[in-house]
C-alpha cells in the first residue's frame, strides 16, 4: 500500500511510518525540518526500505506549500491507500503565517482540509482507502470564532488553539458529509497523552500543565499508536468514526453535540471555500 503521512518524521507520525515501512508499504513522509527528514531516510535505509521511503520537506502552514506537496504526491503515486495527518505544532500565542492565516488554523485545520480533499482522486483510485486525522478529538472544548476565524482583531492564543481543534473535528464531519467523497472512511483519532515533542512551543501556564499531564498520564508513543495501527490495517466501514485511543466516541452523544455538529461543519466548509477564493486558490476548495 501507499502511505502519505504528514508529520511522519517525529512522534505519532514517525511510529506510523516506521511500522508501515517494516510491513513492506511505500511511504512518503512530510515534515518541516530537513535534518529530521534526513534522519528518517537514514533509518529507513538501515531497515532496508530505502527504495520505498520518500521524504518531502514542506511548511504545511502555507497554502502554497500544501499545493507543492499535492503536486509531489501526485508525481509519486496515482493511489493513496492511507492518508495519515499528523503534522502539528501547538501555538498559544496569536501569530499569523505569511499568507495572513492564524497559525493553528493553518496547520491543524486548513492543511488537513487541502490534503484530504485534494487527494480525493488518489484515495478513490486506491479502492479501500482511509483518511486518519490524528488530533485531540473527544475533547469538547473550543469554539469557532465565526466573525473572525483568523483572529485578525486580537483574541487569546489559547482560544485560537482550541478553535483549530474544533475545526479539525469538523473537517471529518464535512468530509464524510460531502457527496463526492462517496463514504470513503475518515477517522478522527486521538492518541490520548503520549510522550512526544508536541508541547515544546507552548507558553506558560499551559507548558506546566502539559508537563504535569505528561508526567502523570503520558504513554510511550508505541503504546499510543497501537489502536491506530489496528485501524490502519482494518479500517472501519462507516464514513466517519472517532476514537480516543481504543475507545470509540459516540458522535451522537449529548456531550459532543457541539463538537461534531453537521451545520457547523458545512458552514466551515463554505467559509474555507471563500477563504481559498480570497487567497487566489479557488481550485483548492471542496465543491
Ligand atoms: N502527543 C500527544 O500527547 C497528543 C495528544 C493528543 C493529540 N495528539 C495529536 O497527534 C498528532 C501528532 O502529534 P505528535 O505528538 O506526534 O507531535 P510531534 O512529535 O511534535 O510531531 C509533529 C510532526 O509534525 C511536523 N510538523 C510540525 N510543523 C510542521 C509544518 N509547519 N509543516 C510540516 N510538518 C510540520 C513535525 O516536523 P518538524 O519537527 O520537522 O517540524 C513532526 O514531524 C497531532 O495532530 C496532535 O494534535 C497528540
Amino acid at each position: 500500500m501507499d502511505f502519505l503521512v504528514t508529520g511522519g518524521t517525529d512522534g505519532v507520525g514517525r511510529a506510523i511510518t516506521r511500522h508501515a515501512l517494516a510491513h513492506g508499504h511505500r511511504v512518503m513522509a512530510v515534515g518541516h525540518t530537513a535534518e529530521k527528514g534526513d534522519a528518517w531516510l537514514a533509518e529507513a535505509a538501515q531497515a532496508g526500505a530505502a527504495d520505498r521511503a520518500v521524504f518531502f520537506r514542506a511548511d504545511l502552514r502555507l497554502v502554497t506549500e500544501n499545493t507543492r506537496t499535492l503536486d509531489a504526491v501526485r508525481g509519486w503515486t496515482d493511489r493513496v491507500d492511507r492518508l495519515v495527518l499528523c503534522a502539528q505544532r501547538y501555538q498559544t500565542r496569536i501569530g499569523h503565517t505569511a499568507e495572513g492565516l492564524e497559525r493553528n488554523f493553518a496547520l491543524s485545520y486548513l492543511s488537513r482540509f487541502l490534503l484530504s480533499f485534494g487527494l480525493l482522486p488518489q484515495l478513490r483510485a486506491a479502492g479501500a482507502s482511509l483518511v486518519v486525522n490524528v488530533c485531540g478529538t473527544g475533547t469538547p472544548v473550543g469554539r469557532l470564532r465565526w466573525h473572525d476565524l483568523q483572529f485578525t482583531s486580537g483574541g487569546r492564543g489559547f482560544q485560537a488553539l482550541m478553535q483549530a481543534a474544533r475545526a479539525t473535528d469538523l473537517l471529518g464531519v464535512a468530509f464524510a458529509g460531502h457527496p463526492p467523497t462517496g463514504g470513503l472512511p475518515f477517522v478522527l483519532y486521538n492518541p490520548d497523552v503520549v510522550r512526544t515533542n508536541l508541547q515544546r512551543e507552548i507558553d506558560q501556564p499551559w507548558r506546566m500543565l502539559a508537563a504535569v499531564t505528561l508526567a502523570l498520564r503520558g504513554k510511550p508513543v508505541e503504546e499510543g499508536v497501537r489502536p491506530l495501527l489496528r485501524l490502519l490495517a482494518d479500517p472501519p466501514t462507516a464514513a466517519l468514526t472517532a476514537f480516543r485511543a481504543a475507545q470509540e466516541i459516540d458522535l451522537q452523544g449529548r456531550r459532543y453535540a457541539r463538537s461534531y455538529r453537521p451545520s457547523d461543519a458545512q458552514r466551515l466548509l463554505e467559509e474555507t471555500n471563500r477563504l481559498l477564493v480570497r487567497l487566489g486558490h479557488p481550485e483548492l476548495g471542496a465543491r
